[in-house]
């Protein structure tokens, strides 16, 4: 079978036949690669990097440049433009990861936080979809994202990182209600926010919820999934999307019920039992352990088989590592994954 390059990523999202899984990798454009770093450098800063849909446009294609094995492109962009278009006042400390100067906290804040427009606020993501899209001229296609609500009210309530999430649990768990409505002006904008990506260019969308994981069974449901369905509603049927809960194995059969196309796996899900259970329903993406890349190329090459025996020959099926790529890998490494998927036959 031969399926045009430009095709394998949404054909096996669609759960339509492939001659070999497709691959693209989270955080692909990023600081492993020193080409990214350089273009860094020339932006100024990460978020100047953001801000430059010329340059946001070269940092997609250096990997798809470096390895033609890749599928699709991804935005480059971060989930955390959303809280900074609300006026949380994004900024990435060296060391330290991102930082927001206005937190929200109080059921005041959370009332007075406004629902910015995408083409205003957030023009520069849309000019930079529009920029990627146009320079990639079909070779793979553009994926557009965004954070969960869940994920991106953690970061506006602790406002950074968190090792317990105590204050957005806090909250929770004190004023549920503040809580809601804050889930509700992120889910508002974060819809408006998507359509836009589509408007301006993007093929299909992954929702990224990074910290569904840290929440119970009952409050997953309550306080991530139920915004998750209602982006999924508010999105034509006919785009593909994807949504990842890191740490969310378990609660897969809910996610499939939330009306995503594609569910992300991370590594601690087993993938060949969650293809046998859910294959028929949902394609699946993911999800060698990151960390393998620290690992011989011998090593890397046979955990690469290893996960794509797992999946399995049945449609529906993606391939791409657990979790993001990271910094301390070097490119040969990613190499060396790329160039087993690309030789493997389903
Ligand atoms: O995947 C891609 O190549 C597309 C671009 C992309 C970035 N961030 C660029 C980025 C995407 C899809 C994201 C999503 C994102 N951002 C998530 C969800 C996915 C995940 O990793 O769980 C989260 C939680 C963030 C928030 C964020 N952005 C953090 C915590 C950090 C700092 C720590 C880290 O992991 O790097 C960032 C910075 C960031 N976002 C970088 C890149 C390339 C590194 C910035 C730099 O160049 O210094």
């Amino acid at each position: 079978m031969t399926v045009a390059k430009n095709e394998r990523f949404l054909k096996a999202l669609r759960r339509e036949a492939v001659d070999r899984p497709p691959a693209w990798i989270m955080r692909q454009a990023g600081r492993y690669l020193p080409e990214y770093r350089a273009t860094r450098t020339r932006a100024g800063s990460f978020l100047d990097l953001c801000k430059n849909p010329e340059l946001c446009s070269e940092v997609v294609r250096q990997p798809l440049d470096r390895f033609p094995q890749l599928d699709a492109a991804i935005l480059f962009s971060d989930i955390l433009t959303v809280p900074d278009a609300m006026g949380l006042g994004l900024r990435f400390e060296t060391g330290e990861g991102p930082v927001f100067d206005n937190p929200v906290r109080s059921a005041a804040q959370i009332a007075a936080l406004p629902v910015p427009d995408p083409e205003t606020e957030l023009r520069y993501v849309m000019d930079a979809v529009r920029t990627i899209k146009a320079d990639l001229a079909g070779r793979v296609p553009l994926i557009g994202f965004a954070g969960s609500p869940w994920t991106i009210a953690c970061y506006a309530v602790e406002g950074g990182s968190s090792k317990n999430f105590h204050q957005v649990k806090g909250l929770r768990f004190t004023d549920p209600s503040a809580m809601h409505q804050l889930l509700d002006k992120i889910t508002e904008t974060t819809i408006a926010y998507l359509q836009g990506q589509l408007a301006a260019g993007a093929e299909a969308l992954m929702v990224f919820d990074t910290w569904g994981g840290q929440l119970s069974a009952a409050d997953y449901l309550e306080f991530s999934l139920a915004y998750g369905r209602r982006i999924r509603e508010a999105i034509p049927a006919t785009v593909p999307m994807l949504w990842f809960t890191k740490g969310g194995g378990q609660w897969l059969d809910a996610q499939i019920d939330a009306g995503f196309d594609g569910l992300g796996l991370d590594w601690t899900t087993d993938l060949r039992a969650a293809r046998a259970t859910y294959g028929e329903r949902v394609a699946l993406q993911g999800n060698l352990d990151p960390a393998t890349l620290l690992g011989n190329a011998e090593l890397i090459a046979q955990s690469t088989r290893a996960t794509l025996d797992a999946a399995g020959s049945k449609p529906g099926y993606i391939f791409n590592l657990g979790h993001g790529i990271t910094p301390d890998v070097t490119p040969d490494k990613l190499a060396t994954v790329l160039k087993t998927v690309d030789s493997y036959r389903v």
